[in-house]
């Protein structure tokens, strides 16, 4: 039936019903917040192409940590930034590396807020890839005996879950091999599944000084315009072990989203990356736009394609905003 006995509008009307009518809600439990973490102590650098965001010391994190865990985000993923880098990327799983240090700080003083840690190589190899490398390439098989080593390291430091985020084929198997025969059966992965090899990235690997010095990741990040290779990636991550399964970039991704929503069962994840977040503040800084809803109806537009949880580097100002 259509117009005048369907009017859209009727719905619209005030405040009260568009709160009524409403399909989605962003709610605090959706929230994951990213944390940089550098060396140090009384360190909180602002991260000039992400207005908002600090790099913190071990001391400084924890406080923050405990400030975003009030607000109600119940989960943070961890992003190492080690002194001293080299070809193995050793800092990646040393007992006492950074991000093994921030978690077990963190977890004494806020154990219950969920303590994700990003799994991968670049953060902390001097040529900046996600793998070991022989000449310029990247290696897989090689790679996969580090990347299990630094979740494993990052367990044994009091890891929630562990997220690797390199794009190794087989990483989810070795991880969770590695992870099963230490004990640590009950730590969930969540795989970056589905990663794009995207512009979005630029301020995070400024924030984790983690570009390539070389090349470039296409090699094993995925080809923007490929949407059935996403379900593929997924589907094998799943069939490894993977407990959930995340998205990434965001905005420029959610086909792929309602894709993995239609396709699986487990809880999805989404990552509004660096770029992403840093275009909303930077028109907003020039009054081009309202930041706050502008940020607010990204999140919601994730939330609405089939996200479960957001990494969002708005978590703690959302939050706050949420409590109202
Ligand atoms: C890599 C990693 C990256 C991000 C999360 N993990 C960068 C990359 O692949 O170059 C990007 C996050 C963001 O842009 O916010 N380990």
């Amino acid at each position: 039936m259509s117009f005048p006995t369907n009017r859209m509008r009727r719905l619209r009307r005030t405040e009260t019903l568009r709160r009524m009518a409403r399909e989605t809600r962003l709610s605090r439990d959706d929230l994951i917040l990213p944390l940089f973490v550098v060396e140090g102590s009384g360190v909180r650098e602002p991260v000039a192409s992400m207005p908002g965001v600090l790099r913190f010391s071990v001391d400084q994190v924890v406080d923050e940590a405990k400030r975003v865990f009030d607000l109600g985000v119940p989960a943070v993923i961890f992003f190492g930034i080690p002194e001293n880098k080299d070809a193995q990327g050793s800092g990646a799983d040393a007992a006492d590396g950074i991000v093994q240090r921030a978690v077990s700080a963190v977890k004494q003083a806020v154990p219950d807020l969920c303590l994700i840690t990003d799994v991968c190589l670049c953060e902390y190899t001097d040529h900046g890839h996600c793998g070991l490398i022989d000449g310029e390439e990247v290696q897989n098989d090689p790679s996969l005996v580090r990347l299990s080593e630094s979740a494993l390291s990052h367990a044994r430091a009091g890891a929630d879950i562990v997220a690797p985020s390199d794009m190794m084929d087989g990483r989810v198997a070795a991880i969770r091999n590695r992870l099963d025969a230490h004990g640590f059966e009950e730590i969930p992965i969540l795989s970056y599944a589905a990663k794009f090899a995207s512009a979005f990235y630029g301020p995070f690997r400024d924030a984790a000084e983690s570009t390539p010095q070389f090349g470039d990741r296409r090699s094993y990040q995925m080809d923007p315009p490929n949407r059935r290779e996403a379900l593929r990636e997924m589907r094998l991550d799943l069939e490894e072990g993977a407990d959930a399964l995340m998205v990434k970039p965001a905005l420029p991704y959610l086909d792929i989203l309602a894709d993995a929503r239609r396709e699986f069962e487990v809880p999805l994840a989404a990552y509004h990356v660096s770029g992403e977040y840093a275009m909303i503040k930077a028109a907003a800084e020039r009054d081009w736009i309202d930041g706050d809803r502008a940020m607010e109806e990204a999140l919601v537009s994730i939330k609405r394609a089939g996200a479960d949880w957001i990494l969002t580097y708005a978590a703690a100002d959302l939050a706050a905003h949420l409590n109202g």
